[in-house]
């Protein structure tokens, strides 16, 4: 597509993300740049170095990466690509959901171990999800899809928390809007869909976990920084909440020997998300839309707005 369009492309193929110095140093010969993989940081000191880029075009839904305020001063249009993953997205939150709620990952391991074992009728019991109440935080296109999915599959109720009402959720899906607590208190599967920000950063603590359901499980599909992964670990640890499933952790990528990837009530994934051929392939075309579109001074399809 941007061929196509007549735009000369340099890709940078290597499997390692370019530091801020070098990035730069590649823009400087460049009219914009297609952020694959949501690594660079596109903050104020890039943007003041590069305020000649006509847009950045990001292959990504989320830009926590972006100092959006920084980007608007400067006259720097900015793209990301919503709606094509959600479902993906969504489906991965389905998957650890169920994954945890049967144990999944882990007697999978076990097999492999060579620990198949003896049945026992009390032996790798798991939860069952029918009626559940889903609690989405975020309740947005991806937290919508898995709603809908939730609702299809074991006709859980929803309940959410965002800072604005979903009108659309509330109607179609009886959703109800609860205080940040009450959706600690009364969720049996928490989902998060929100944007990593200040207000999000870390705010899955301690305490929060303290407020979840001993039978909950706790789903991150989202960002990692937005849970606090000692303070999860300890919560599994002493059975403060049930389970966890995580496409994104905190640091990421996580840590090889940490022990929530031995605990028979964990999934993690790494961050695929997004990671379906039809997802990508969706994101590739609208960055490219953004990207051509901001070199020929046109407004994006698909700008961040701050
Ligand atoms: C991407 C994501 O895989 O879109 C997002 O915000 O987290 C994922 O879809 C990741 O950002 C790499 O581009």
């Amino acid at each position: 597509m941007l061929r196509a369009a007549g735009v000369t492309v340099t890709a940078h193929t290597e499997k390692r993300e370019l530091d801020q110095e070098e990035l730069i140093t590649a823009c400087l010969q460049h009219d914009a740049l297609l952020s694959v993989g949501g690594g660079n940081k596109i903050d104020a000191a890039f943007l003041t170095a590069c305020s000649h880029l006509k847009v950045v075009s990001l292959m990504s839904v989320g830009y926590d990466n972006v100092d959006v305020a920084e980007a608007k001063r400067l006259q720097i249009p900015v793209g990301h690509t919503p709606g094509v993953l959600s479902n993906a997205t969504a489906d991965t939150a389905f998957l650890l959901m169920l994954a945890v709620s049967r144990k999944a990952f882990y007697l999978h391991n076990t097999i492999a171990r060579g620990e198949w074992g003896f049945f026992e009728p009390t032996r790798n019991l798991g939860v069952e999800l029918n009626g559940k109440t889903l609690g989405v935080f975020g309740l947005g296109k991806i937290g919508m899809a898995l709603a809908r999915k939730c609702r299809g599959a074991y006709d859980m109720p929803l309940i959410y928390h965002n800072r604005g009402r979903n009108e659309v959720a509330e109607r179609e899906l009886g959703a109800e809007w609860v205080p940040f607590d009450e959706l600690l208190q009364r969720s049996d599967v928490l989902s998060l869909h929100a944007a990593l920000t200040r207000e999000t950063k870390g705010l899955f603590d301690e305490q929060a976990f303290g407020k979840m359901k001993p039978s909950a499980i706790f789903i991150n599909t989202a960002r990692g920084a937005m849970h606090n992964e000692q303070h999860l670990l300890r919560a599994l640890q002493e059975g403060r909440i049930w389970g966890a499933g995580l496409d994104v952790t905190n640091p990421e990528p996580m840590d090889p020997d940490s022990p929530l990837l031995q605990m028979p009530n964990v999934a993690v994934l790494p961050h695929i998300g997004s990671a379906t051929a039809e997802a990508r392939n969706g994101m590739a075309v609208i960055a490219s839309q953004n990207l051509i579109a901001g070199l020929k001074g046109e407004p994006l399809p698909f700008p961040i707005r701050s």
